[in-house]
């Protein structure tokens, strides 16, 4: 019963490193649009995206973020930002922000591209990242999302079903 959804979502890692490739520009443009098409409180997409290709702006960027990080995002094709507009939906931007980011990874899998989920939500980069990009402080940060060709795909597991589950009732 595995079908091609199931494979990517158990095949998508976290990538720490990146081919400096280019990726085609329809590639990226489907990300975005598997982003685009996340579910979110009573749909109001509350999400912002900022999409950072420029070098400078990447490096910039990548050393906001710890060293584990900083090669990854320099290296990547495209680095996309995730940011929410809270005033659009006051209770669930986080998740809004967190199920863009989680499709965006997945369409980029799917696409044989690796991405790295970077926490900036709530974290001291949060107010770095909106000055560097110039983002309006009102808007919050959720996630930074290098995508590109992978070096290296980690191997991680995963807690076994029994211990996930608390009741079947
Ligand atoms: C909300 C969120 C924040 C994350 N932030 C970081 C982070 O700050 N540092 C990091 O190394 N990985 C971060 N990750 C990636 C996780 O470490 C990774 O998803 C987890 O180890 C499982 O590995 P996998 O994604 O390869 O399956 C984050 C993932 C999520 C969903």
């Amino acid at each position: 019963m595995e079908n091609q959804v199931l494979k990517n979502i158990k095949k998508r890692r976290t990538i720490y490193s990146f081919k400096k490739e280019q990726v085609e520009e329809e590639k990226i443009e489907k990300i975005l649009e598997a982003g685009r098409w996340a579910p979110s409180w009573t749909n109001t997409q509350p999400w912002r995206f900022v999409i950072v290709k420029d070098d400078d702006t990447k490096k910039e960027i990548s050393e906001i973020f710890l060293e584990v990080f900083r090669k990854g995002i320099r290296d990547a094709a495209v680095l996309i930002i995730v940011f929410v507009d809270p005033d659009e939906d006051q209770y669930h931007f986080v998740e809004d922000g967190a199920v863009a980011t989680q499709n965006m990874a997945l369409a980029a899998e799917s696409l044989n591209l690796g991405s790295t989920w970077i926490g900036v939500f709530d974290t001291e980069n949060e107010e770095k990242v909106k000055e560097t990009l110039n983002v309006s402080k009102d808007l919050r940060a959720i996630s930074a999302l290098p995508i590109g060709v992978p070096e290296d795909v980690p191997e991680k597991g995963r807690k076994d079903i029994s211990s996930l589950i608390l009741k079947e009732i």
